[in-house]
C-alpha cells in the first residue's frame, strides 16, 4: 500500500478494561507487527515534522522509544532516551508525574541534550499529557529548546494538549 491509503487506526486494537476497568486502551502492537503500516506511520511523522529543523529526537520509554527512535533514524539525526528512574547509568537529573494511571519518576542523562539545540519529543499516546510535559521540563531543565511533540495517537477527551501550548503537536491518530 502506498502512504495514503492507510486508515491507520485499522491497525489499532482497542481492548476495554485494561489495565483497568473503564479504560479502553490503544494497542500499538498490531499496527507495529505489520511492517508496511509501521514504517507509513513513522513516515508520515517524518513528512509532518521534516520543516521543524529538528536537531534531536527525545523520547520517553518504553513505548516512546519505537516511535522516536526509527522517526530520529528517518530524519538522520540523534536520538535521546527519557527512562524510568533508575535505569540510566551515568549522571541524571529527573522529574515526577502522574500518569493517567499511576505514578512515577522519569530522567534524562545530563549529556543527552546540548544546551540550544532544537529537540522534539516522540511518544505513541498524548493522553492527560504528564509523560510529555514531563518531558519537556527534563528537555529544557538540560537547556534544550523544544520545537515539537509527534505522537501516533493523540485521546483528545483527555485534553494534553492543553499541556503543550506554544508547541507544534502532530499526532497521526485521534480518538474523541
Ligand atoms: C503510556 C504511553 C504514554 C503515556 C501517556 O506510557 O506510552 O507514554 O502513558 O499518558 P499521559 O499523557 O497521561 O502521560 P506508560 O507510562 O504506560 O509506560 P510505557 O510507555 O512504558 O508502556
Ligand atoms: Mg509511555
Amino acid at each position: 500500500l502506498s502512504n495514503a491509503q492507510y486508515n491507520f487506526k485499522d491497525y489499532i486494537r482497542v481492548i476495554p478494561d485494561f489495565p483497568q476497568p473503564g479504560i479502553r486502551f490503544k494497542d500499538i502492537t498490531t499496527l507495529l507487527k505489520d511492517g508496511g503500516a509501521y514504517r507509513a506511520a513513522i513516515e508520515e511523522i517524518r513528512a509532518a515534522v521534516e520543516k521543524l529543523n529538528i536537531d534531536v529526537i527525545a523520547g520517553p520509554e518504553a513505548r516512546g522509544f519505537v516511535v522516536g527512535a526509527p522517526l530520529a533514524t528517518a530524519l538522520g539525526v540523534g536520538f535521546a532516551p527519557i527512562r524510568k528512574s533508575g535505569k540510566l547509568p551515568g549522571e541524571t537529573i529527573t522529574a515526577s508525574y502522574d500518569l493517567e494511571y499511576g505514578k512515577d519518576q522519569l530522567a534524562m542523562h545530563k549529556d543527552a541534550i546540548e544546551p540550544g539545540q532544537r529537540v522534539l519529543i516522540a511518544d505513541d499516546l498524548l493522553a492527560t499529557g504528564g509523560t510529555i510535559a514531563t518531558s519537556i521540563n527534563l528537555v529544557r531543565q538540560l537547556g534544550g529548546e523544544i520545537v515539537g511533540a509527534a505522537f501516533l495517537i493523540e485521546l483528545g477527551y483527555l485534553n494534553g494538549r492543553e499541556k503543550l501550548e506554544g508547541i507544534d503537536v502532530f499526532s497521526l491518530m485521534t480518538y474523541n
